[in-house]
This record gives structure tokens, C-alpha cells and sequence, in this order.
């Protein structure tokens, strides 16, 4: 594993000195729609030709959307996970989960492959803080996940999208987080089981299990950790490639029972795969 001080994370994002992925002066992404013409006249994408000989297992690389035409480059290359935590743990402060999670990949492939990943306005996922601007709906973190799988697998119908991103979600409702531990002598923040997606949820159940309100430096801290680890589990996921994992969590034999008789072949009332019994509960009397 690499190892990243702060300085090394912030230099390399150009927080510290020259104009880089954070300055916010990188060019328009519809630039990747550019195409040049090949040798006999044929359009070819911009994208093909200057793809990197060593790039890993890329996915999507050069696939044109049939709607918009657009070609990307957005192509991504195996990462060190560890490295990869490290470097959102160190972006946390400057713009919050979901600029942590999707700036410590996008840094990273920076590092890697230069453009169009060093251009990418990475300011704008700050919105995602505490669950969309203060709201407590979805969790930044895993909000910034998902931006991620969707920026690697934006094909309009791709399965492994919705597989990966459910496998995703599913360990964040169900897993003790944090897990991650920024240095030997790191402060104890606690564990909490979400059990939700919900920010609002997961930070509640955290601040009932911890004793910590969700206004202190411990809840900062907590979710600084929690965001590296989404980060390392969400490159972990992307690094099985183009099958995607072995093997995919799946839903609990309750919610596949709640979603049987209300999703869409039943009696199609709900639209979901969260955690129902998160807000629906029941005695015995229900169905
Ligand atoms: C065997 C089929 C079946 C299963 C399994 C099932 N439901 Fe239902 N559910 C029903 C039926 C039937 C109704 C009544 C519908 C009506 O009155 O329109 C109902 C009603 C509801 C309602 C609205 C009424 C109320 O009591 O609040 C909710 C919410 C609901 N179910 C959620 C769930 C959740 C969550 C689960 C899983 C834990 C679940 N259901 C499992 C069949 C089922
Ligand atoms: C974050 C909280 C939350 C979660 C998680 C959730 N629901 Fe709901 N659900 C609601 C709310 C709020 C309503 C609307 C108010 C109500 O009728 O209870 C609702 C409404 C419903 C209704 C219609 C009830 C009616 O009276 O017609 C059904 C059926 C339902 N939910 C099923 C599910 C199923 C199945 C799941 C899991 C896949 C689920 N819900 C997950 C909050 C939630």
C-alpha cells in the first residue's frame, strides 16, 4: 500500500498549490463528447484512440450512448482501496461525505490517467453533505457511491449498475461502521448499525448507540471514517471488474416477502429495497 500524508493528498488535488481537480477552472465534461476522423473518414471516438494500453480491466471505456451520442473516457482502472480510504479521510473536511468519497476516487484516477478525470468539477458534490443539504435523506457517502458506479456503468439498461449499487446499500444498512481507523493513535468514536440509507437514520442510530450527539466533533469524526469506508468497499466492488463480484448481498427474507406482495408483480403499492421494516412494523395481524 501507498502511503499518503495530507500534504501528498491535498498537493496532489492542487488544494495546496497549482491549478488542479479542486480549483474549479477544468474544462466543460461535454468536452468528452469530441470525436475526430479516422484514416478512411470514419468518425472515431476521441475516446478509443487515446485509450491507455495499461488500463487495468476498464469499464465502458468507449461505448457511445445511443441517445445522446456522447463518448466518455470515463473509464475506470483497479485502485488500491487503502489508499483509496486514506485519501477520502483527508478530503472529508474540505466539502464533506460525498465530496470525500467521490474526490478520493476521481483523485485517484487523476493520479493514474491524467484526463478527463483531473477536470471533473469536483465542487459540485458537495451538495451531498448530511443528506442532501442538511436534509438527512440519502447518506452522502453512498450518495457519492452511486455517482461513482453510475459514472463507470452508464450504459441505459446496465444490470451490474443496480446489482452494485444494491450490494452497496445493503452492507451499509446492515454492517457496525465505522470500521475505518485513520492512524495509531486515532480517537474512539464508536459503532452504529444504520440499518438505514437514510443519513438521518444512520446518524440517529450511531448517536443512540454512541451516547454522542449529532452536532459534535465525534459525529464529525464519525462520519469522516464512515466515508473512507464506502470509498474502500465501493472500490473493492469496482475492482472485480466488468462481472462485478462473485457474489452480491442480497435482501432479508422479510424485505423479499414485503416486496413480493407490494412491489410491481404484487399488489404493486411500493416502489423500494430499503429496509421496510425500518418504518413499517406490525403485529400479527398483517397479511
Ligand atoms: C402475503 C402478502 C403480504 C406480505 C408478505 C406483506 N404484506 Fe403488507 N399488506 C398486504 C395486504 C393484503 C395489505 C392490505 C392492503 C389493503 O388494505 O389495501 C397490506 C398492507 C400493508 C400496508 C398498509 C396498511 C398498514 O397496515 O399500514 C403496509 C404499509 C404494508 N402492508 C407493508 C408491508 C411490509 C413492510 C411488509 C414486510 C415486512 C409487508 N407489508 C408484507 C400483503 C402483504
Ligand atoms: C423511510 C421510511 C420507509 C421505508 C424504509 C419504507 N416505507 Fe413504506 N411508507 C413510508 C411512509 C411514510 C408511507 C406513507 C404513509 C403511510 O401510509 O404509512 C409509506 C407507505 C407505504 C405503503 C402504502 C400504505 C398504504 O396505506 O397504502 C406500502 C404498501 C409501503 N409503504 C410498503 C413498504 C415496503 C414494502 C417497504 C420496503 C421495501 C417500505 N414501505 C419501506 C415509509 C417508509
Amino acid at each position: 500500500m501507498q502511503t499518503w500524508n495530507r500534504r501528498d493528498v491535498l498537493a496532489s488535488l492542487g488544494v495546496l498549490g497549482s491549478a488542479g481537480l479542486l480549483s474549479g477552472c477544468g474544462e466543460p465534461i461535454l468536452g468528452e463528447s469530441v470525436r475526430s476522423v479516422g484514416k478512411g473518414g470514419e468518425s472515431v471516438p476521441a475516446a478509443e484512440r487515446s485509450a491507455p494500453a495499461s488500463a487495468g480491466a476498464p469499464v465502458s471505456a468507449g461505448v457511445a450512448d445511443p441517445v445522446s451520442g456522447l463518448v466518455g473516457r470515463w473509464s475506470y482502472q483497479p485502485l488500491d482501496p487503502d489508499t483509496v480510504g486514506q485519501v477520502a479521510y483527508e478530503l472529508y473536511p474540505h466539502g464533506s461525505c460525498m465530496y470525500a468519497v467521490f474526490g478520493s476516487v476521481i483523485s485517484q484516477l487523476a493520479e493514474k490517467a491524467g484526463e478527463p478525470f483531473r477536470s471533473f468539477p469536483l465542487e459540485m458534490m458537495r451538495y451531498g453533505a448530511t443528506g442532501i443539504g442538511g436534509w438527512g435523506s440519502v447518506c452522502g457517502a453512498l450518495n457519492g457511491c452511486a455517482a461513482l458506479i453510475g459514472l463507470f456503468h452508464r450504459e441505459q439498461h446496465d444490470k451490474l449498475r443496480d446489482e452494485l449499487i444494491s450490494d452497496l446499500f445493503l452492507w451499509y444498512e446492515s454492517s457496525r461502521l465505522p470500521r475505518f481507523v485513520p492512524g495509531p493513535v486515532a480517537d474512539e468514536v464508536g459503532v452504529g448499525v444504520a440499518g438505514s440509507v437514510l443519513c438521518h437514520v444512520s446518524v440517529s442510530e450511531w448517536c443512540k448507540s454512541t451516547g454522542h450527539d449529532a452536532f459534535g466533533k465525534e459525529r464529525r469524526e464519525r462520519c469522516r471514517r464512515l466515508s473512507a469506508d464506502c470509498a474502500m468497499r465501493l472500490v473493492e466492488l469496482l475492482n472485480a471488474g466488468a462481472e462485478g463480484p462473485a457474489d452480491f448481498l442480497d435482501l432479508t427474507d422479510a424485505n423479499h416477502a414485503c416486496i413480493e406482495c407490494h412491489g410491481k408483480g404484487g399488489q404493486g403499492d411500493s416502489s423500494a429495497r430499503m429496509s421496510c421494516v425500518r418504518c413499517h412494523q406490525f403485529d400479527r395481524t398483517h397479511p
